[in-house]
């Protein structure tokens, strides 16, 4: 596809992402991209302008990332921030420097003239600065663009080469102007056309996997959840029944789930939809694990085991659809991507049998999270559905602390559905990342009337986040928390404290197990 983009390489910033969004929502399209692409690989697809991303590398280390000198060569704007500016400098014979601390936070910086990067921008800004090295002279084609008390070279430019760079972060939302100096980028100096559009990414791809698909037939995992419903629509305005939905009913979903995806799905969408009712047999498997891993486990195996009877009933299909979206792909080879501890084990459709060999259709793995909500709305999904919190796959199996029964999955839902009908009638709803119910094999002293009751715990856990890798727990309106308590309390047998949670992600995770 030959349209226009931005390329960002990676150094592995936790903000690349963000520089990526932040270009995307003025409608250009930018990709990311490994540190380690070359020039030549560039050149196959030429970007309208590249962008160095931050990093937490220095560029004294011994495995460092680099950059293949021959970019600069390609005659295409370059914009460094922060790791991005130290390796322009240091590739380019300036002197970085090794910082002795950190320099973190919001910095105030003057604007110097003459850089584009900064026009219709204030002469003093607050920026976000995150970094260790320090530019300490910058080189000779270069000029200065900004400084700090702290820093000398806040900015640098070379508008002949057209090579700008910036030791503080536009991309987050604590840099005052930052948007305005990535739009001066973007489309003052790249000249970009704003030509990402989702309505029309969504057509385009309808067209695309029409052309893919051809007459063969698709199988969908649908698990009632933003992405591969976002999927399902897609496929199904491409090639209609010929896509055959399956949905697998755990038992650990939330109250009248599976009724609800059947409904909507079946009934409101007209797809072809099989829902396997497989409870029992995850009850079965669950009987007698307490530890979290083993739950998750037993849980991620059936489901495969579940999914793959099920899809061999359409091993005639060459494809196998998946929500993927592009924060998995990115994260898969991230430079930061480690060999990092297994924290919980989360599951999806890999790991299917040997025997059912299906090639993957990905159609979101270029989209972000609210691109994908987008591309939902314009195919007319509802709103209730499209705004919904993020659901584990294991479901109330890790929110039911240590043995999981039917009797207290059935406890668990009813409670989850009162905090669910609460919390939903916050005005900022949308803007708590999740709210659920735990329940805790910890029985207490009560009293009902005049009886006494011995009966079980049950927690609140309410928590904002961005990405879900940090977790605050949400300051709830004490009312709301009342009623939440008050209806659980009076209304579901077999729960009789009701207690919140307030630990935030890390050291705590977000849910129980
Ligand atoms: P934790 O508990 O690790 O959760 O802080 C982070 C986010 O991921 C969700 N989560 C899962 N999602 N499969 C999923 O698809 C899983 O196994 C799983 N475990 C946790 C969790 O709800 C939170 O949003």
């Amino acid at each position: 596809m030959s349209r226009q983009w931005i390329a960002i390489l990676d150094y592995g910033s936790q903000y690349t992402q963000l520089i990526a969004r932040r270009i995307r929502e003025m409608e250009v399209y930018s990709e990311i991209i490994p540190w380690n692409t070359t020039a030549d690989e560039l050149r196959k697809r030429m970007p309208a302008g590249i962008i160095l991303s931050g990093g937490p590398n220095s560029v004294f280390e011994k495995d460092a990332p680099t950059i293949d000198t021959e970019i600069f060569k390609l005659q295409v704007p370059v914009l460094g921030i922060c790791y991005g500016m130290q390796l322009l400098s240091y590739t380019m014979g300036g002197r970085v420097v090794p910082g002795t601390e950190r320099e973190y936070g919001k910095m105030p910086i003057e604007i110097l003239p003459g850089n584009p990067l900064f026009n219709d921008i204030p002469s003093t800004i607050t920026v976000w600065m995150s970094h260790g090295d320090r530019v300490e002279a910058i080189p000779a084609s270069f000029t200065r663009g900004a400084l700090s008390a702290t820093c000398p070279f806040a900015a640098m430019f070379d508008n002949e080469q057209r090579f700008y760079a910036l030791q503080f972060h536009p991309e987050v939302v604590h840099t005052q102007y930052g948007t305005q100096i990535l739009r001066n980028f973007v489309l003052g100096i790249c000249k970009c056309v704003q030509d990402w559009k989702l309505t029309s990414w969504a057509d385009d791809t309808i067209a695309r996997l029409k052309a893919q698909i051809g007459d063969d037939e698709v199988v969908l995992g649908l698990s009632g959840g933003v992405d591969s419903s976002v999927v399902a629509v897609l496929l199904n305005r491409a090639i209609g029944k010929r896509l055959h939905c399956i949905f697998v009913d755990n038992g650990l979903l939330r109250y009248q789930e599976a009724e609800q995806v059947a409904q909507m799905f079946r009934d409101n969408l007209g797809l072809d939809l099989t829902v396997v009712h497989a409870a029992q047999r995850f009850y079965d498997a669950l009987k007698g694990l307490e530890n979290p891993e083993d739950k998750r486990k037993a849980i991620g195996r059936l489901f495969i085991d579940v999914f793959a009877e099920e899809a061999r009933r359409f091993s005639h299909c060459r494809y196998l659809a998946q929500g993927t979206i592009y924060p998995d792909v990115i994260e898969s080879r991230s430079p930061r991507k480690g060999p990092s501890q297994t924290i919980k084990s989360h599951h999806n459709v890999g790991g299917l049998p040997e025997d059912l060999k299906f090639e993957l259709v990905e159609p979101l793995r270029e989209l972000f999270k609210d691109e994908v909500r987008g591309v939902g709305r314009h195919l007319g999904l509802a709103d209730a559905l499209l705004d919904r919190q993020p659901f584990p796959g294991p479901g109330l199996g890790v929110r039911i602390v240590g043995e999981v029964t039917e009797e207290k999955v059935r406890l668990l839902q009813q409670a989850d559905i009162r905090v669910q009908e609460e919390i939903r009638k916050l005005p900022d709803y949308k803007n708590i990342w999740q709210t659920f119910a735990v329940l805790l094999p910890v029985k207490s002293v009560g009293v009902m009337g005049d009886q006494r009751t011995y009966e079980y715990t049950c927690v609140i856990r309410s928590v904002n986040s961005l990405d879900a890798m940090t977790a605050d727990w949400t300051r709830l309106p004490y009312d709301v928390m009342a009623r939440m308590s008050n209806r659980i309390i009076n209304e579901v047998r077999g729960i009789n404290r009701v207690v919140y949670d307030i630990s935030s992600k890390p050291p705590a995770t977000i849910e129980w197990e």
